[in-house]
């Protein structure tokens, strides 16, 4: 996709600058080639060696090297490539980009290029939205800068809002966007911090507070070594405990067979059926919030055999009859005196995803449902993206397509602000 393609990546100095290892590795992956500038705050976060070892180039960091002036001037450094992408953007870069300056090399660059520009910003919730930073977003934007993220999230500095710098995936697919004419500069607008998202919570807001999520799929024994099962992999699920495990809750994670890694700092119940999983979910109670983002087997085999089913030649295969599985969502939500504060149930749906999920939150009788379209083609069965609508009695909030991760941060921080705020 990035075949040939030369990026010139520019590290400001914050402390998203370490997933730059990880950028640099995902865009060489793709075929492009990564040229790496870096302010001098930049170096603070990663070493110039990294960077030159993972983009097998030189870092460029002195405006007045004179060894790389005469090899490779900043006005070259920019006619040689073919895109430039700054990440992480700090507040700083993008004030001097929208103001002119140029006192290093980095802010040089930018003002010397007629390239385009791609940036990821990545800084406090409050310095992104403060009226300063986004009147430059917005004069930026408004010159053919291209915007990636940020996303929402908890911050380094423990408060909860957008900020955090877009995962190198996602950068990579807006370069990758760039190359092929689908990212076009935003609606300045759009890069206003809405604020009832811009939520800002205490530090470990759950502290105290117990929670349970689901997780994975389950399987169902035929025999002793065949199941029905399904494609969930657990991603979604493992998220959304270590997120809420993040914010201090005391978190006990059920799951079924997964390959995801163990999120750390989380109570993890491994278990393989349905009936387990409902075993394992009353253990753990009482709790103040449930999340039911397992993908339970509807059904089970009505007799499991503790011998392996063997083909008899010229008999019929055999017939394996189904019964319902319990209901884990629908029994934490009846709960009794036990019934969680809150219960959030997903729903995976193929068609009328908003539709279907009202009905099913009345149904199971829950008080939220995250509703997911999970159709082929969607990718978002054992994908890293997630595109949600959160259903609630007050009505549906619609978010937009974000990585597993970011989908977890913010619902983490939706329960926090709902059990600690009210
Ligand atoms: N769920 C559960 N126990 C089950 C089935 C589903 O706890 N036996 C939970 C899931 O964890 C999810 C929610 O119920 O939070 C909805 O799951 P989904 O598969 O979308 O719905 P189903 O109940 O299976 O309904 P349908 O297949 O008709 O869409």
């Amino acid at each position: 996709m990035l075949s040939g393609k030369r990026i010139l990546l520019i590290v400001t100095g914050g402390i998203a600058a370490f997933k730059c290892h990880d950028l640099i590795r995902r865009l060489r992956e793709r075929g492009a080639e990564v040229r790496c500038v870096m302010t001098e705050a930049a170096t603070r976060f990663v070493t110039p060696l990294s960077l030159q070892t993972l983009s097998e180039d030189k870092v460029y960091a002195d405006m007045f090297s004179l060894t790389d002036e005469s090899e490779m001037g900043h006005i070259e450094l920019s006619r040689e490539a073919d895109l430039l992408v700054v990440a992480p953007a700090t507040a700083d870069i993008l004030a001097k980009m929208a103001a002119g300056l140029a006192d290093d090399l980095a802010s040089t660059v930018l003002l010397a290029t007629d390239k385009a520009v791609l940036v990821a910003p990545a800084m406090n919730v409050r310095m992104w939205a403060h009226p300063a930073t986004q009147a430059n977003v917005m004069t930026l934007g408004g010159r053919g800068v291209l915007f990636v993220g940020p996303n929402e999230g908890p911050m380094a500095c423990n408060e909860y809002g957008p900020g955090r710098m877009s995962e190198p995936l996602e950068i990579v697919a807006a370069v990758e966007g760039y190359f092929t004419g689908k990212l076009a500069p935003p609606d300045p607008r759009q890069a206003l911090p809405q604020p009832p998202e811009a939520i800002s919570l205490p530090h470990r807001p759950l502290l105290g507070r117990r929670a349970l999520v689901t997780s994975g799929p389950t399987r169902e024994a035929i025999d002793p070594v065949r199941y029905i099962s399904n494609h969930s992999s657990g991603r979604q699920g493992h998220a959304i405990a270590a997120a809420l495990a993040a914010l201090g809750a005391d978190v006990t994670l059920v799951s079924g067979p997964v390959t995801q890694p163990d999120p750390a700092g989380v109570r993890l119940v491994k278990v393989e059926s349905a009936d387990q999983m409902l075993g394992a979910c009353k253990a753990a109670l009482p709790v103040d919030v449930a999340v039911c983002a397992a993908a339970v087997a509807d059904w089970k085999v009505a007799k499991t055999v503790n011998a392996k089913l063997k083909k008899t030649p010229g008999a019929p295969p055999p017939a394996i009859s189904l019964v319902a599985n319990p209901d884990i969502l629908a029994t934490l939500a009846a709960g009794g005196a036990d019934r969680p504060a809150l219960v959030v149930g997903f729903a995976a749906e193929t068609e009328d995803v908003i539709a279907n999920a009202v009905a099913k939150r009345q149904r199971k009788g829950c008080d939220w449902i995250v509703a997911n379209d999970v159709s082929p083609g969607t990718g978002t069965f054992g994908g890293e993206r997630n595109t949600v609508h959160l259903v609630t009695a007050d009505g549906v909030d619609s978010w937009p397509t974000q990585t597993k991760d970011a989908v977890a941060a913010r619902l983490a921080a939706r329960i926090a602000q709902h059990l600690v705020a009210g």
